[in-house]
């Protein structure tokens, strides 16, 4: 008999239970009591899992009630959101997004699992697989972006950063992808409202992330908390039951957002919790975070045979079985059994800052304003997010320690030591106090350059956080006009660097300023990062993985949108345009300045003709014909023009990186499977249909930028 059945043959309903229910640590371990937990439940055998505890110390403390005072010692499983970085912390998601490197995405969640695990932690409710065309949403900080193949790209790197292949390991944690599925188009962008998108919506752009996670192997995944064309996912019965376990084969464990299940009886589809926790459980849903309702609901539903015994048992057989996986039976303290060493910490430290670095995007950069000049005398540096570490951190700050985040006029000072820096913030983030402006307008005089460190504040955006107009809040826009109306008149160059979990909607910035930074949140080594880049002592490369609008009546905008039979032509009136704004965005996907400048040429895809086995290999050469040693990021996108089903107008395939000196010219080979080129028919099920396929390679989404050859399938 295995030590699972040997558990579940002894096991009471109430015990069941626990094993289906997390509770909040800092209720279940101290204060009032809540979902009628404290350490009694643990001790008694009636609550399994606990969120929201970090350190050896507590950690342990509680696995040792669970384990020694229970009646079958069965540990904890404890978890936390590690979202981007634990104590150390990396570039918030999206940022770090604009990196385009499956590789630097791994090695953060490895390094951020390990020291996670090293605090005594087993789990984290990572990644955020939401893809988001919409900025007012606040949690578009937290995901992959605009595309569902980046995304997807995204699950598969953090997964095996988060898990490794096993996930016994000490320094292993189990990933949780989430919001399964389609938060991020909610409605006008507004956080936890109603989701209504169309079947095809839903396979093409939501579903693609979370089909790799459950690849990958991802070992739990957590339901969205809003609803689906009328059916919250946390009841979704088609998706979670038949999609998910079904389809592709989830066997791993459904944890429900934070009372999600309990939510149920406002989303308006259940009367109470006895029938919201039985509509999650014949849903799949296995652990019940926060709602109690499992352990209120469901032996009433039992009783009035909403749910079966077997139901409940499978549950908690998979529960079981992600703690025998990840070695908490053979060592409950395996994880926080050893202090790290501070080399290990300094060394993360040093990827956060590399990691910063290569997550800015250089939205533009007028007359080489930047880089610096490395002996440049006199900086004036201006705006709230000057001298201000702890916005740095960004929205997740898990156990991140603010008050060791680098500021940027810490990273500037330690960057430019010979430089005269003179500062002020002008005005707060976001209260209408516009007093300081003239005087830090007064400070630009005999500057030789002057930047500006605006933008929001950390908590505008991730959950909770949506934005009806995403522009510098408070007075930041008076005091921005004010210092760039005053450089103009000394002849200054203004350098903005623009904090924002989201792209923000800041035409008349981007059109003043002479060189524009997207810093977005870089986490612990923020200013140091920056200052790397001010001084050149790093090229810039990020990418933008969302496109910047112009304005906000643009909103969604993504870069693969279907055609118009009515194209926009400015010569007719009758095609699809706005009177008064241009279609495309302000900065288009895969945007991004480097102190380099390439130019691409000579294109070769070969094949020419392909059959759906084949690969598809694409070249196109690079030259640096820029002053300075710089990395390109170079996009592969098809377009399928003639199609039984409208396909969008670029669909994203694949990224290369070259790094090239001065002068020098490279060979970017990047390939692709014909297969790929499959898409859902008009039934939803897979195609490959004969014909031509555009192959499109460049800089970016920016149609006008990419070069382009044609393949015939058949
Ligand atoms: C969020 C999740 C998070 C959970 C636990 C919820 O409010 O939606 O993303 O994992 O809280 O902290």
């Amino acid at each position: 008999m295995s030590r699972i059945d040997k558990l579940m043959a002894q096991m009471t309903l109430e015990e069941k239970l626990g094993q289906l229910t997390m509770t909040a640590s800092s209720y279940a371990v101290t204060g009032p009591i809540i979902a009628g937990d404290s350490t009694d439940s643990i001790a008694d055998g009636t609550l399994g899992n606990l969120l929201n505890m970090v350190g050896t110390g507590p950690t342990h403390e509680m696995q040792r009630l669970a384990v020694d005072k229970s009646r079958l010692g069965i540990p904890l499983l404890i978890g936390l959101d590690v979202i981007h970085g634990h104590r150390t912390l990396f570039p918030i998601p999206l940022a770090e997004m604009a990196l385009f490197d499956p590789r630097a995405w791994e090695l953060t969640a490895r390094e951020a699992a390990t020291e996670a695990a090293a605090d005594g932690l087993a789990m984290t409710f990572n990644p955020m697989l939401d893809v988001s065309r919409d900025p007012r949403w606040g949690r578009t900080a937290e995901g992959p972006g605009e595309d569902p193949w980046l995304g997807a790209r995204l699950a598969e790197a953090k997964v095996r950063g988060f898990q490794t292949a096993d996930l016994a390991r000490p320094d292993a944690l189990a990933a949780c992808a989430k919001h399964f599925c389609a938060y991020g188009p909610v409605m006008a962008g507004r956080e936890y409202a109603s989701v209504d998108i169309s079947e095809r919506t839903l396979h093409e752009v939501h579903l693609p992330p979370f089909e790799a996670a459950v690849a990958a192997g991802v070992a739990s995944i957590m339901p969205a908390f809003t609803d689906l064309n009328g059916i919250p996912m946390t009841a979704h019965t088609e998706l979670l039951g038949d999609y998910l376990r079904g389809k592709l084969g989830f066997e791993g464990v459904l944890i429900s957002d934070y009372n999600a299940i309990g939510e149920l009886i406002r989303h308006g589809v259940a009367a109470d919790l006895v029938e919201a926790a039985a509509l999650a459980l014949n849903a799949g849903v296995d652990i019940d975070m926060m709602a109690d309702a499992y352990r209120k609901g469901l032996p009433i539903a039992l009783e009035r045979g909403l749910v079966s015994m077997a139901q409940i048992d499978t549950s908690v057989r998979r529960v079981l079985r992600l703690k025998e996986q990840l070695g908490l039976f053979d060592d409950p303290y395996l994880r926080g059994s050893a202090a790290e060493a501070p080399e290990v910490v300094a060394q993360r430290r040093t990827l956060a800052r590399e990691v910063g670095a290569r997550a800015i995007v250089m939205l533009k950069n007028d007359g080489d304003t930047l880089p610096l000049a490395p002996g440049i005398g006199k900086l004036c540096v201006i705006g709230p997010l000057t001298d201000n570490g702890p916005e740095m951190g960004g929205c997740w700050g898990a156990a991140g320690e603010p008050d060791k985040h680098v500021s940027v006029l810490s990273g500037l000072r330690q960057g430019f030591p010979g430089t005269e820096i003179v500062h002020a913030a002008g005005t707060a983030i976001r209260d209408d106090d516009a007093s300081g402006i003239t005087a830090a307008v007064a400070l630009c005089d005999g500057a030789d350059a002057i930047l500006l460190c605006i933008g929001e504040a950390h908590n505008m955006s991730g959950e909770a956080a949506s934005r009806a107009y995403p522009e510098l809040p408070g007075q930041q826009r008076a005091l921005t006009e004010a210092v760039l109306a005053r450089a103009q008149s000394l002849g200054i160059p203004v350098i903005a660097i623009l904090f924002s979990g989201r792209p923000l909607v800041i035409p008349w910035l981007a059109e003043k300023a002479d060189a524009l930074l997207a810093a977005w949140f870089l986490g612990s080594e923020a200013g140091n990062a920056i200052a790397d880049v001010l001084s050149g002592k790093v090229s810039p490369s990020g990418r933008t993985p969302m496109s910047w609008p112009r304005a906000l009546g643009q909103v969604p905008i993504f870069f693969g949108q279907r055609p118009s039979g009515r194209p926009m032509n400015p010569d007719d009136f009758f095609t699809s345009k706005y009177l008064d704004v241009a279609n495309d965005p302000l900065y288009c996907f895969g945007h991004g300045l480097s102190y380099g400048r390439f130019a691409y040429a000579d294109l070769r895809v070969t094949p020419d003709r392909v059959s759906p086995a084949d690969a598809i290999h694409v070249q196109v050469t690079i030259t640096n014909s820029g002053a300075r040693a710089a990395q390109d990021t170079v996009f592969l996108f098809t377009r399928d023009p003639v199609a039984s089903v409208a396909r969008p107008l670029l669909e994203l395939r694949g990224f290369g990186k070259i790094d090239l000196a001065p002068g020098e010219s490279g060979v970017v080979a990047l390939s692709l499977l014909a297969s790929d080129l499959k898409f859902l028919g008009r039934n939803l099920a897979p195609v490959f249909e004969a014909g031509d396929v555009e192959i499109l390679v460049g800089p970016c989404a920016d149609r006008a930028q990419l070069l382009s050859a044609v393949i015939k399938l058949r």
